[in-house]
């Protein structure tokens, strides 16, 4: 297993939208195996193939307090949205940023697991909070673009700033 680079906001390659996975074998479960092993480490309750510049359609979830239900969705699909809620999100590759979005409180999501096999999950709360924020990232969104221009682009400055005071 490998630490994998997670990209860090602006970086343009967040916004690649992700492709699907034609079949799942060995070299998805080691990536997989990798990016758990990114997650933990961060640590962070959810990361998408995205943010380490792998551009499928692969996510994986844990919002377990002891951190042992690693839930990993390949090509994931929302089937069904319901109700509103809003929570303080973050993000491992926007770090020491947080701030409010809203999304649908209950989701119905399918995907393949690991094995190649289709499976069906109802999610509500943080579960279906990180499931949609993590998902955005396959398709090239930041939680932050749910924010104002103005606040964007403050987070766009801050992190920039923090990037080169880090070289
Ligand atoms: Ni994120």
């Amino acid at each position: 297993m490998a630490l994998l680079k997670i990209l860090r906001y602006p970086d343009p390659r967040l916004h690649t939208v992700a492709k699907p996975v034609a079949r799942v074998d060995e070299a998805i479960r080691r990536l997989a195996a990798d990016m758990a092993e990114t997650m933990y480490a961060a640590p962070g309750i959810g990361l998408a193939a995205t943010q380490v510049d792998q551009h499928i359609r692969m996510i994986l979830v844990d919002i377990s307090e002891a951190k042992d239900h690693l839930r990993v969705f390949v090509n994931p699909e929302i089937l069904v949205r319901e109700g509103e809620t809003e929570f303080e999100e973050g993000c491992l590759s926007v770090p020491g940023i947080y701030d409010k979005v809203t999304r649908a409180q209950r989701i119905r999501v399918r995907a393949l697991d690991l094995e190649g096999k289709s499976f069906e999950l109802d999610a509500d709360g943080l579960l279906a909070i990180c499931i949609q924020h993590e998902l955005d990232h396959l398709d090239g969104k930041v939680f932050v673009e749910y924010l104002s221009r103005l606040k964007q682009s403050r987070i766009r400055q801050k992190l920039q700033k923090q990037a080169r005071e880090a070289m």
